[in-house]
């Protein structure tokens, strides 16, 4: 069997990253894979497991008792699984992504969401968006796009994006998480988030959603192209 293809786009949150990944995806007939879910929902069960994220042995000893699971659906997309309860959308909620961006930072947590990644991107073709893509899950990846905008952007659109969903949140509240989980991702000792030497540098700030969707297929079309010889 031909080696399959993978795609990495990482940048920090709010950069448009999902909704364009999963897009191109879909343009190209891959798989994607959202692996910030997966910090997630760890997340998510450390805080319904009341485990204190700043206590590494507490979080080290609560790995091995809760099962987290990724699943993709031609229709529904990724749908994620903790300890078999479906918690796709209860993950999204922003103390869940607070709780993510901490629990992130624990080398044993990203360690034992390595292999998992690195699964599916043996099995599937696909788009995988996250922090550390390109550097360390997928460092032979064929394709690397690091995805970025300004703060203020980025903030607009989360903002925009969770009160389509009815939630209830502030803009200077988002700016402000937005701006913390920033500094907590890019400034942490594991697999901080950083552009990979060779990944194509897209900034998005003040592009339609549909403009960086173009712009980051017509990348991806140039280099799979070029591959192809
Ligand atoms: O992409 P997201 O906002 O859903 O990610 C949630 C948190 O997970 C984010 O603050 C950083 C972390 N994360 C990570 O450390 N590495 C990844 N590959 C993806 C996400």
């Amino acid at each position: 069997m031909s080696k399959t293809i993978s795609i990495a786009i990482d940048g920090p949150s709010g950069a448009g990253k999902s909704t364009i990944a999963r897009a191109a995806a879909e343009h190209f007939g891959y798989i994607y894979v959202d692996t910030g879910a997966l910090y997630r929902t760890l997340g998510l069960g450390a805080v319904r497991n009341n485990i204190d994220i700043s206590d590494t042995d507490a979080v080290k000893a609560f790995l091995p008792t809760v099962h987290v699971e990724m699943k993709h659906d031609k229709n529904e997309g990724q749908r994620m699984y903790l300890n078999g309860d479906d918690v796709t959308g209860e993950i999204r909620y922003p103390e869940i992504s607070q709780a993510a961006s901490k629990i992130s930072a624990i080398p044993c947590v990203r360690e034992h969401l390595l292999q998992m990644q690195r699964d599916m991107a043996e099995k599937y073709d696909v788009i995988m968006d996250g922090r550390d893509i390109g550097t360390v899950v997928l460092p032979d990846a064929d394709i690397k796009i690091f995805l970025t905008a300004s703060l203020d952007d980025r903030a607009k659109r989360r903002f925009d994006e969770l009160v389509a969903k009815g939630m209830d949140v502030t803009y200077p509240g988002i700016y402000e998480d937005m701006k913390k989980r920033d500094e907590q991702d890019s400034s942490r000792a594991v697999a901080p988030l950083k552009p990979a030497e060779d990944a194509v540098l897209v900034d998005t700030s003040g592009n339609t959603l549909q403009e960086s969707i173009d712009l980051i297929c017509g990348v991806i079309n140039n280099a799979l192209e070029k591959a192809r010889g």
